[in-house]
């Protein structure tokens, strides 16, 4: 099994750099914008490409595995199912608004699950050329330098990461509103990269002491949330119960105290099941 996941590892970094060459590439030109689930969730023809290149190359090696897919979600509608199979599971860019605004926290985001649980992470982000990769049990790295996360207890001392996210729905934009009024009133700061994927690198290179997001999928943060806990950060739902990669919100925090602080003072927004 060893030499298979070795493997893999390694068709995953050959993958992120082709998708990444696309995505530079493409980041400088003009871009062609469609909208999915609302007017500020954002889809480019460059998001499509990479997914489908993505897919096509790994489909060849791997027939019989199982892919999940951003932009083959949107298209297809079909209800995500995650197996016990290897599963590859993809966002072709993080940060797609990033992207359209020539923002250049974009990433490409890659998670292999197995048995439902994530083994490698990789997150490229092409434009700052910078490579976050792990895999369990072994470390997160950043252009192949290990990452640790901060080791800050004390919420009064951190930098919370968060995202206003696409959800236009009045109450979810309120009560979002209402827990960055809280972290702003309880932390050094707040920050945010407009990835959830990069959210989770800062966490694990310890830019950045935690993060939490309601309303992203298993694409956003399966490859990030592996990167953050094998820096060391601890990943939870964010009501402090273990992660649950369907439930659709993950939160992400340098040590155990400082999760628990961040679940007694955000509201939990129910985002439903993917
Ligand atoms: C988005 C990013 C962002 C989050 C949004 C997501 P996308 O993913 O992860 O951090 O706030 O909710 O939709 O659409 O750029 O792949």
């Amino acid at each position: 099994l060893d030499h298979q996941l070795r493997e893999y590892y390694t068709v995953a970094l050959e993958v992120a750099r082709k998708a990444g060459e696309v995505i530079k590439d493409a980041f400088k030109k003009e871009k062609t914008i469609d909208t999915k689930s609302s007017a500020a969730d954002l889809v480019t023809v460059t998001d499509q490409a990479v997914e489908k290149m993505a897919f096509a190359f790994l489909k060849e090696k791997y027939p019989s595995h199982k892919f999940i897919g951003e932009e083959t979600t949107a298209e297809t509608g079909e209800k995500l199912q995650l197996t016990d199979d290897p599963t590859w599971i993809i966002d072709p860019i993080d940060g797609t608004t990033n992207f359209v605004h020539s923002i250049p926290e974009v990433c490409f985001s890659l998670g292999i699950t197995v048995n439902k649980e994530p083994i490698i992470g990789v997150v490229y982000l092409p434009v700052l050329d910078q490579m976050y990769t792990a895999q369990k049990g072994q470390g997160a790295f950043l252009n192949g330098e290990k990452l640790k996360s901060s080791g800050q207890t004390d919420l009064k001392k951190a930098v919370v990461i968060c995202e206003g996210g696409s959800s236009r729905d009045p109450d979810i934009v309120e009560k979002k509103l209402t827990n960055i009024h809280r972290l702003v009133t309880a932390s050094h700061g707040i920050r945010s990269y407009g990835s959830a994927a990069a959210n989770l690198c800062r966490v694990a290179q310890g830019a950045g002491d935690a993060y939490a997001e309601y309303g992203i999928h298993i694409w956003d943060f399966v490859a990030g949330m592996l990167i953050a806990s094998e820096a060391g950060a601890v990943v939870k739902d964010p009501s402090g119960s273990e992660v649950d990669l369907m439930s659709r919100r993950v939160l992400a925090a340098a040590t155990p105290s400082l999760a628990t602080q961040l679940s007694d003072l955000l509201i939990h927004l129910d985002m439903g099941r993917d």
